[in-house]
Protein backbone atom coordinates (compact mmCIF):
# COMPACT_ATOMS: atom_id res chain seq x y z
CA UNK A 1 0.00 0.00 0.00
CA UNK A 2 1.04 3.17 -0.91
CA UNK A 3 -0.20 6.60 0.18
CA UNK A 4 -2.35 8.86 -2.81
CA UNK A 5 -0.43 11.20 -4.77
CA UNK A 6 -1.87 13.98 -5.07
CA UNK A 7 -0.91 16.12 -8.10
CA UNK A 8 -1.90 20.00 -7.41
CA UNK A 9 -2.85 21.82 -11.19
CA UNK A 10 -2.98 25.40 -11.18
CA UNK A 11 -7.14 25.30 -12.87
CA UNK A 12 -9.31 23.27 -13.62
CA UNK A 13 -8.35 23.03 -17.04
CA UNK A 14 -4.73 21.96 -16.77
CA UNK A 15 -6.34 19.23 -14.21
CA UNK A 16 -8.84 18.21 -16.89
CA UNK A 17 -5.57 17.96 -19.36
CA UNK A 18 -3.09 16.11 -16.90
CA UNK A 19 -6.07 13.82 -15.90
CA UNK A 20 -6.41 12.63 -19.62
CA UNK A 21 -3.13 12.20 -20.03
CA UNK A 22 -2.89 9.79 -17.22
CA UNK A 23 -5.98 8.01 -18.80
CA UNK A 24 -4.11 8.03 -22.11
CA UNK A 25 -1.25 6.63 -21.45
CA UNK A 26 -2.73 3.74 -19.10
CA UNK A 27 -5.09 3.08 -22.50
CA UNK A 28 -2.04 3.44 -24.65
CA UNK A 29 -0.52 0.50 -21.99
CA UNK A 30 -3.68 -1.74 -21.93
CA UNK A 31 -6.31 -1.13 -24.95
CA UNK A 32 -8.62 -3.34 -23.40
CA UNK A 33 -8.96 -1.48 -20.00
CA UNK A 34 -12.13 -2.09 -18.25
CA UNK A 35 -12.99 1.40 -17.03
CA UNK A 36 -15.65 2.49 -14.22
CA UNK A 37 -16.71 5.82 -15.20
CA UNK A 38 -17.86 8.67 -13.02
CA UNK A 39 -20.26 11.05 -14.13
CA UNK A 40 -20.56 14.14 -11.93
CA UNK A 41 -18.82 17.66 -13.51
CA UNK A 42 -15.48 17.41 -12.38
CA UNK A 43 -14.88 14.85 -14.60
CA UNK A 44 -16.40 16.47 -17.74
CA UNK A 45 -13.43 18.29 -18.68
CA UNK A 46 -11.62 15.64 -18.71
CA UNK A 47 -13.64 13.49 -21.10
CA UNK A 48 -13.33 16.65 -23.62
CA UNK A 49 -10.07 16.25 -23.47
CA UNK A 50 -9.72 12.77 -24.60
CA UNK A 51 -12.53 13.10 -27.04
CA UNK A 52 -9.95 16.05 -28.53
CA UNK A 53 -7.35 13.81 -28.22
CA UNK A 54 -9.41 10.98 -30.18
CA UNK A 55 -10.06 13.45 -32.73
CA UNK A 56 -6.31 14.10 -33.02
CA UNK A 57 -5.80 10.48 -33.13
CA UNK A 58 -3.88 10.10 -30.27
CA UNK A 59 -6.23 8.30 -28.23
CA UNK A 60 -8.36 4.95 -29.29
CA UNK A 61 -10.58 3.79 -26.42
CA UNK A 62 -12.48 1.65 -28.85
CA UNK A 63 -11.13 -1.59 -26.89
CA UNK A 64 -12.45 -0.22 -23.72
CA UNK A 65 -15.08 -2.16 -21.08
CA UNK A 66 -17.30 0.95 -19.73
CA UNK A 67 -19.00 -0.18 -16.26
CA UNK A 68 -21.41 2.65 -14.83
CA UNK A 69 -20.67 3.22 -11.28
CA UNK A 70 -23.63 4.59 -9.90
CA UNK A 71 -27.32 5.24 -10.93
CA UNK A 72 -30.65 6.32 -9.74
CA UNK A 73 -33.17 3.67 -8.79
CA UNK A 74 -36.60 4.20 -9.74
CA UNK A 75 -36.72 6.60 -12.30
CA UNK A 76 -37.79 5.99 -16.10
CA UNK A 77 -34.45 4.20 -17.67
CA UNK A 78 -35.62 6.40 -21.28
CA UNK A 79 -35.20 9.33 -18.87
CA UNK A 80 -31.78 11.50 -20.38
CA UNK A 81 -31.35 12.70 -16.88
CA UNK A 82 -30.36 8.89 -15.96
CA UNK A 83 -26.29 8.97 -14.93
CA UNK A 84 -26.25 5.95 -17.86
CA UNK A 85 -27.37 8.50 -20.68
CA UNK A 86 -24.69 11.18 -19.08
CA UNK A 87 -22.09 8.58 -19.39
CA UNK A 88 -23.28 7.77 -23.13
CA UNK A 89 -23.27 11.52 -24.06
CA UNK A 90 -20.27 12.25 -22.10
CA UNK A 91 -17.66 9.03 -22.60
CA UNK A 92 -18.89 6.68 -24.59
CA UNK A 93 -20.25 8.24 -27.61
CA UNK A 94 -17.78 10.78 -27.98
CA UNK A 95 -15.08 8.05 -27.73
CA UNK A 96 -16.80 6.18 -30.34
CA UNK A 97 -16.96 3.23 -27.82
CA UNK A 98 -19.34 0.65 -28.66
CA UNK A 99 -22.61 0.57 -26.40
CA UNK A 100 -21.93 -3.38 -26.12
CA UNK A 101 -19.31 -2.60 -24.73
CA UNK A 102 -20.98 -0.74 -21.89
CA UNK A 103 -22.44 -2.23 -18.42
CA UNK A 104 -25.12 -0.61 -17.50
CA UNK A 105 -27.15 -0.48 -14.10
CA UNK A 106 -31.01 -0.63 -14.36
CA UNK A 107 -33.33 1.82 -13.13
CA UNK A 108 -35.91 -0.69 -11.58
CA UNK A 109 -36.36 -4.08 -11.44
CA UNK A 110 -34.67 -6.80 -8.77
CA UNK A 111 -31.94 -4.94 -7.39
CA UNK A 112 -30.11 -8.09 -5.56
CA UNK A 113 -30.35 -9.70 -9.42
CA UNK A 114 -28.69 -6.24 -10.80
CA UNK A 115 -25.70 -6.32 -8.47
CA UNK A 116 -25.05 -10.00 -8.88
CA UNK A 117 -25.33 -9.33 -12.98
CA UNK A 118 -22.96 -6.29 -12.63
CA UNK A 119 -20.26 -8.10 -10.50
CA UNK A 120 -20.42 -10.98 -12.99
CA UNK A 121 -19.55 -8.46 -15.15
CA UNK A 122 -16.82 -6.98 -13.41
CA UNK A 123 -15.41 -10.50 -12.87
CA UNK A 124 -15.57 -11.18 -16.79
CA UNK A 125 -13.59 -8.03 -17.66
CA UNK A 126 -11.33 -8.86 -14.61
CA UNK A 127 -11.98 -6.39 -12.40
CA UNK A 128 -11.88 -2.69 -12.99
CA UNK A 129 -8.12 -1.66 -14.49
CA UNK A 130 -9.05 2.09 -13.50
CA UNK A 131 -11.66 4.14 -11.64
CA UNK A 132 -11.94 7.55 -12.39
CA UNK A 133 -13.83 9.12 -9.82
CA UNK A 134 -14.97 12.16 -8.02
CA UNK A 135 -15.70 13.26 -4.71
CA UNK A 136 -19.12 13.71 -2.83
CA UNK A 137 -18.77 16.89 -0.82
CA UNK A 138 -19.86 14.67 2.34
CA UNK A 139 -17.41 12.04 0.80
CA UNK A 140 -19.45 9.68 -0.89
CA UNK A 141 -17.87 8.24 -3.81
CA UNK A 142 -20.27 6.77 -5.92
CA UNK A 143 -23.08 6.38 -4.06
CA UNK A 144 -21.26 4.96 -1.12
CA UNK A 145 -23.20 7.36 1.05
CA UNK A 146 -21.97 7.95 4.75
CA UNK A 147 -21.57 5.46 6.70
CA UNK A 148 -19.87 3.02 4.02
CA UNK A 149 -16.77 0.87 4.96
CA UNK A 150 -14.23 -0.65 3.07
CA UNK A 151 -16.42 -3.85 2.59
CA UNK A 152 -19.55 -2.23 1.39
CA UNK A 153 -20.48 -4.28 -1.41
CA UNK A 154 -22.11 -3.14 -4.70
CA UNK A 155 -25.61 -2.39 -3.67
CA UNK A 156 -29.09 -0.53 -3.72
CA UNK A 157 -29.01 2.62 -1.16
CA UNK A 158 -30.82 5.40 0.06
CA UNK A 159 -29.23 8.18 -1.12
CA UNK A 160 -28.08 10.85 1.22
CA UNK A 161 -29.81 14.08 2.16
CA UNK A 162 -26.66 16.20 0.87
CA UNK A 163 -26.78 13.61 -2.32
CA UNK A 164 -30.43 14.45 -2.88
CA UNK A 165 -29.95 18.42 -2.69
CA UNK A 166 -26.88 18.61 -4.70
CA UNK A 167 -29.09 16.61 -7.24
CA UNK A 168 -31.97 18.49 -6.73
CA UNK A 169 -31.09 21.54 -9.64
CA UNK A 170 -30.87 18.55 -11.93
CA UNK A 171 -34.61 17.73 -11.52
CA UNK A 172 -36.17 21.16 -10.88
CA UNK A 173 -36.28 21.25 -7.46
CA UNK A 174 -35.96 18.90 -4.27
CA UNK A 175 -39.19 16.95 -4.55
CA UNK A 176 -38.36 15.26 -8.07
CA UNK A 177 -34.98 14.33 -7.43
CA UNK A 178 -34.60 10.61 -6.98
CA UNK A 179 -34.21 9.51 -3.29
CA UNK A 180 -32.59 5.92 -4.54
CA UNK A 181 -29.46 4.73 -5.87
CA UNK A 182 -27.51 1.50 -6.88
CA UNK A 183 -23.93 1.75 -6.64
CA UNK A 184 -20.57 -0.44 -7.78
CA UNK A 185 -19.68 -1.35 -3.93
CA UNK A 186 -16.45 0.35 -2.01
CA UNK A 187 -14.67 -3.51 -1.91
CA UNK A 188 -14.79 -3.60 -5.96
CA UNK A 189 -13.49 -0.03 -6.57
CA UNK A 190 -10.84 0.24 -3.93
CA UNK A 191 -9.78 -3.34 -5.68
CA UNK A 192 -8.96 -1.12 -8.92
CA UNK A 193 -5.75 -1.39 -10.46
CA UNK A 194 -5.14 2.38 -10.47
CA UNK A 195 -7.98 4.96 -9.29
CA UNK A 196 -7.93 8.48 -10.61
CA UNK A 197 -9.80 11.12 -8.43
CA UNK A 198 -10.67 14.55 -9.25
CA UNK A 199 -11.86 17.01 -7.35
CA UNK A 200 -12.23 21.24 -8.31
CA UNK A 201 -13.33 24.22 -6.72
CA UNK A 202 -13.16 25.78 -3.79
CA UNK A 203 -16.35 23.65 -2.30
CA UNK A 204 -13.90 20.71 -2.30
CA UNK A 205 -11.83 21.96 -0.29
CA UNK A 206 -12.86 20.84 3.41
CA UNK A 207 -13.74 17.25 1.86
CA UNK A 208 -10.27 16.54 0.19
CA UNK A 209 -8.27 17.43 2.94
CA UNK A 210 -10.19 15.26 5.41
CA UNK A 211 -10.34 12.14 2.66
CA UNK A 212 -6.91 12.51 2.47
CA UNK A 213 -5.49 13.61 6.06
CA UNK A 214 -8.07 13.00 7.95
CA UNK A 215 -8.72 9.28 10.33
CA UNK A 216 -10.21 6.72 7.90
CA UNK A 217 -13.39 6.08 8.94
CA UNK A 218 -17.01 5.17 7.23
CA UNK A 219 -18.45 8.91 7.79
CA UNK A 220 -16.38 9.76 5.20
CA UNK A 221 -16.27 6.84 2.26
CA UNK A 222 -12.98 8.22 0.25
CA UNK A 223 -10.89 8.38 3.54
CA UNK A 224 -10.63 4.83 2.33
CA UNK A 225 -8.53 5.81 -0.83
CA UNK A 226 -6.02 6.20 1.82
CA UNK A 227 -5.88 2.36 2.22
CA UNK A 228 -5.90 1.68 -1.77
CA UNK A 229 -3.26 0.76 -3.74
CA UNK A 230 -2.89 2.83 -6.38
CA UNK A 231 -4.32 6.66 -5.99
CA UNK A 232 -3.76 9.40 -8.04
CA UNK A 233 -5.86 12.76 -6.75
CA UNK A 234 -5.77 15.32 -8.98
CA UNK A 235 -6.71 18.61 -7.91
CA UNK A 236 -7.14 22.13 -8.83
CA UNK A 237 -5.35 25.21 -6.80
CA UNK A 238 -9.04 26.17 -5.46
CA UNK A 239 -10.04 22.54 -3.82
CA UNK A 240 -6.61 22.34 -2.14
CA UNK A 241 -4.67 25.39 -1.03
CA UNK A 242 -5.32 27.38 2.04
CA UNK A 243 -6.20 24.48 4.42
CA UNK A 244 -4.92 24.34 7.91
P1 LIG B 1 -19.42 16.73 -8.92
O1 LIG B 1 -19.94 15.45 -8.17
O2 LIG B 1 -18.27 16.26 -9.80
O3 LIG B 1 -20.59 17.20 -9.73
O4 LIG B 1 -18.96 17.70 -7.89
C1 LIG B 1 -19.06 14.67 -7.45
C2 LIG B 1 -19.82 13.64 -6.66
O5 LIG B 1 -20.83 13.95 -6.02
O6 LIG B 1 -19.38 12.47 -6.63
Amino acid sequence: MKSPKVVVLDDYELLSRAGADIVTDLVSGKPDSSVVVATGETPMGLYRQLADKREMGTFDASGLTVLQLDEYRGIDPRDPRTLFGWMMRSFVEPLGISPERVVRFPTDGDAIEACAAYERALEEAGGYDLAILGIGENGHIGFNEPPSDASAPTREIELSQESVESNARYWGGLEHAPRRGITAGMSELLQARKILLVASGRHKLRIVHRALQGPVAPEVPASYLQEAEDVTVLVDREAWEGWD
